[in-house]
């Protein structure tokens, strides 16, 4: 194939250079276009446009394939866990034994927040949503560690691996503290000796004078959820890490960016809307079919939320990998949960009906994740928090990518006008 596409506009003839990828993904460099021509491209919501050129993760929607740094979550799912992948994700290699060792003890020992973070805590009012907590008091870590969140590219890129390994821990902290006052809980710290996520259930369900007795498949399920969340390209939240750091923004503020991004329903927020819909259809006595017609109809904004994707036009590997995990875990639990059922229903007539097909809209992520996560026990709201600790690694891995770059220019798009062009100033009193 040609290394550069030719463009013709009106009289005009324009070569421009085409990237290719490691993975033989195509683009066209359209960087001089608007120097050449005046002409700029247009892509709302950038479905077809790449913004970046990443190391970090590839997914090929058409065969619904997903990697971290080349490796197939299958693989990951099986074999990894989530602070292995996280070191992958971060570094771009699995780690020996001895770096896991150092990153794992590095996470472990930055679990606790500054005792001040808790007069914030008690600001709040108690059903503030765990989301607006999370993103303010991640980008308030920066407050307590100055040194790690100077707006210095070079100082804060240097001090990365420090304030990565506080933002991946204190993660948990975070959202297990904002649940615990939320109910007016004592707050519970964490304990050493426990792994990652036995920490998070430590922190969100011990109790004063009993400690929360993990049970195994319960912290595995969780481990892998968190591991299957942990990265995905340049979904709409990790596009906004990077575009925030492109700024110069500090790590902590750049994250907390990403959070807010994330809480969005059509986004993150998805896995609770999926619970409140199978919620909705079990209460009106449906079995999902009706819901199935307001979807397709688009009856007042219904939508079949947990299905659908902007890359994946086959199905999501992760919504494969959780609804399995969701099934052997509840029946581990010895739980029935009538929203699994429903979940299955649904996903069993919108993959015959050729309305979803038609849209190639299959089951993504979020699909049966809340189900998982209703099992485990973690409440509604704090659902979305928990794919913010999953995703987590991600955005440092992007964000560490765009900081490492000192030619990094600031992310800066282009608009189409089309409000009024000229016109002057009319005082109040001609006015109306
Ligand atoms: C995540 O980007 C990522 O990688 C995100 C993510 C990650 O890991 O970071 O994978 C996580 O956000 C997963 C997606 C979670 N969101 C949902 O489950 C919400 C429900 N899904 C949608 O709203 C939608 O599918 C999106 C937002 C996911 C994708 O939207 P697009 O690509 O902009 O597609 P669209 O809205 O233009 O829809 C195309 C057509 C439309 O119909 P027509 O106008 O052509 O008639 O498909 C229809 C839509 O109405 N459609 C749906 C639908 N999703 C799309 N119809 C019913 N139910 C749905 N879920």
């Amino acid at each position: 194939m040609s290394k550069e596409a030719t463009l013709k506009l009106g009289e005009k003839e324009i070569s421009l250079p085409i990237i290719e990828g490691t993975a033989e993904e195509k683009a066209v460099d359209v960087r001089a276009l608007r120097s050449n021509t005046g002409f700029i491209t247009y892509d709302e919501g950038f479905g077809n446009t790449g913004s970046c050129q990443s190391k970090i993760t590839f997914i090929d929607g058409e065969q619904g394939i997903l990697r971290y740094r080349g490796i197939p979550i299958e693989q990951l799912a099986e074999k990894s866990d989530f602070i292995e992948a996280s070191y992958l994700l971060i570094h771009g290699e699995l780690p020996t034994a001895e770096q896991r060792s150092r990153f794992s003890d590095r996470v472990r020992s930055n679990a606790f927040i500054d005792e001040r973070m808790h007069l914030i805590f008690e600001g709040y009012p108690s059903d503030a949503h765990p989301m607006a907590i999370l993103s303010a008091m991640i980008n308030s870590l920066g407050c307590y560690d100055p040194h790690l969140a100077t707006n210095n590219r070079e100082q804060d890129f240097a001090n990365f691996d420090e304030a990565a390994a506080m933002a991946l821990s204190k993660v948990r902290t975070i959202a297990a503290a904002s649940y615990r006052m939320s109910t007016g809980q004592p707050v519970i710290y964490p304990k050493r000796d426990l792994s990652y996520a036995e920490n998070f259930l430590h922190m969100m369900f011990s109790q004063p004078y009993e400690d929360f007795e993990p049970i195994p498949e319960v912290t595995k399920a969780l481990n892998m959820m968190l591991l299957l969340h942990a990265d995905h390209e340049q979904n709409c939240s990790t596009s906004t890490v990077r575009m925030v750091c492109s700024g110069g923004a500090n790590l902590f503020a750049s994250i907390s960016s990403g959070v807010t991004a994330l809480w969005g329903p059509l986004h993150g927020g998805a896995n609770m809307a999926v619970i409140q819909m199978l919620e909705e259809i079990h209460a009106d006595g449906d079995d999902g079919s009706r819901f199935i017609e307001d979807a397709k109809s688009g009856k007042s904004g219904k939508r079949l939320m947990g299905f659908g994707h902007r890359v994946y036009k086959n199905f999501d590997p992760r919504a494969k990998i959780i609804g399995a995990a969701c099934e052997k875990l509840l029946d581990k639990l010895g739980v029935s949960d009538p929203c699994l059922d429903i979940a299955r229903k649904l996903e069993q007539e919108a993959l015959a009906d050729d309305y979803f097909i038609q849209r190639k809209l299959y089951p993504n992520v979020d699909f049966y994740s809340g189900i998982m996560m209703r099992a485990i026990g973690i409440p509604l709201n704090m659902f979305t928090v928990m794919f913010a600790i999953g995703r987590m690694p991600g955005w440092l891995a992007n964000w560490k990518e765009v900081a490492s770059n000192p030619k990094t220019r600031i992310s800066r798009p282009r608009q189409i006008y089309q409000g009024s062009v000229l016109r002057d100033y009319v005082p109040v009193e001609q006015r109306g």
